[in-house]
């Protein structure tokens, strides 16, 4: 069923029950892929699903009454929400598709698509429907340089594409439908898709909250592309961006590692241990069975972290050489950071993961190696280095 946002303007997107898994995140709890209609005596279409899901979106515009598109506005051409616009193409000849430059050249480069008719808008720019007006906002690289918001003037609502989103797949539509405990649930998943879709490009979100600071935008509602829209208290997620953007993060250190023989994991539990006489929150994660994408956010949301590897073969064992390539291309910043590891023979993994906190700007306080078991003396300066961690967040 298609839902009214506010007078004539629907949500027409497709919820994705079974997404388990989108790009390399983890999405537990499935997805939705967001599309909106403004109906006027123009109508204009705001993004398309994904491929495979555009069924579920032609049947609710069917169901809003939407028989004619006069617009098709691509705020992203990420295959989630562009992978249908041929589709509506072919079901409504006549509509214009409108979007920013980045955006018409990406939809030739990404579905082979005849541009030529594509009408171009750039932030300000207006575009008429008869009472309601649509406005946009180019929002290069949050997060692809094509990415753009609109925003409903008289109606105060901002279609943000994916800022402000999660991977939440439910019947209901809108925050104020769900209770405090839900919305706990939400915002963890609003963090988790901040830390791992969002934060490399936090400085670009800080410019973003800025411009529409200064232009004096308001927001009655928050329409992203995906999950839940916010309609009930909007300034509690304004919040959280301004934070996340901000890289303000907890007293909490997060402790990652893998093992080969239990060494390493035998460590880590001495860097807890550290961790824990100075009475600091932290999390203790084996890389081999947990969710990357959880961790991220935690990283994101903590000033310390500490990474244990083993040396496999001269290299980083594959699952923590696989997590800091990740965290590497998500970038979260400003952490306090130390590194350990067991080896055999030649030791190379705590040097290569200390490689990595260079390249990422952090600065090691302390690191461990030693061969295989952990003695007595190991086991104390694996304590000290948590402690060392635990005193500087
Ligand atoms: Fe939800 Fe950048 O796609």
């Amino acid at each position: 069923m298609h839902r009214e946002i506010k007078d004539n303007i629907y949500w027409t997107g497709a919820v994705d029950w079974k997404a388990r898994e989108f790009h390399g995140y983890q999405t537990r709890f499935g997805t939705t892929y967001n599309s909106y209609v403004v109906k006027d005596d123009k109508t204009a279409l705001i993004d398309t699903v994904k491929e495979g899901f555009e069924d579920q979106l032609l049947d609710r515009l069917e169901h809003a009454g939407v028989e004619d598109l006069d617009y098709l506005i691509v705020n992203h051409i990420e295959m989630d929400h562009a992978g249908s616009v041929d589709r509506i193409k072919e079901e409504y000849p006549e509509v214009q598709i409108v979007t920013n430059k980045r955006a018409k050249k990406g939809l030739g480069d990404a579905y082979g698509m005849d541009v030529d008719d594509v009408k171009i808008v750039e932030t300000g720019d207006e575009l008429d429907l008869g009472e309601k007006t649509l406005t946009f906002l180019k929002t290069t690289m949050v997060h692809w340089p094509d990415s753009m918001v609109t925003y409903a003037l008289e109606d105060e609502i901002l279609f943000s594409n994916d800022a402000f989103g999660q991977h939440f797949a439910s019947k209901r539509r809108f925050d104020d439908e769900f209770d405090d405990q839900e919305m706990g649930k939400i915002f963890d998943e609003t963090a988790k898709y901040y830390a791992n879709i969002v934060l490399p490009y936090s400085r670009q979100v800080q410019g973003v909250l800025d411009e529409v600071d200064e232009v004096g935008l308001e927001f009655d509602v928050i329409a992203p592309s995906h999950g839940i829209i916010w309609r009930g208290d909007i300034s509690r997620i304004l919040e959280k961006y301004d934070t996340w953007s901000s890289h303000d993060a907890k007293d909490k250190v997060i402790i990652l590692y893998d093992s080969m023989w239990h060494h390493t994991e035998e460590a880590a539990a001495a860097v807890a241990e550290g961790v824990e006489e100075k009475d600091v929150d932290y999390r203790v994660y084996n890389l081999s069975n947990s969710d990357w994408t959880e961790i991220l956010a935690e990283v994101m949301l903590s000033k310390g972290l500490i990474v244990g590897s083993p040396t496999l073969n001269g290299e980083l064992y594959p699952s923590v050489a696989g997590f800091l390539t990740y965290m590497k291309g998500l970038n979260p910043v400003d952490k306090i950071v130390a590194a350990f590891g067991s080896y055999g023979w030649s030791g190379e993994a705590v040097g290569k993961i200390k490689d990595i906190f260079e390249e990422l700007d952090y600065e090691t306080v302390d690191s461990k190696k030693w061969v295989f078991d952990a003695d007595e003396d190991s086991l104390s300066d694996l304590k000290s280095l948590g402690k060392e961690v635990a005193q500087e967040v």
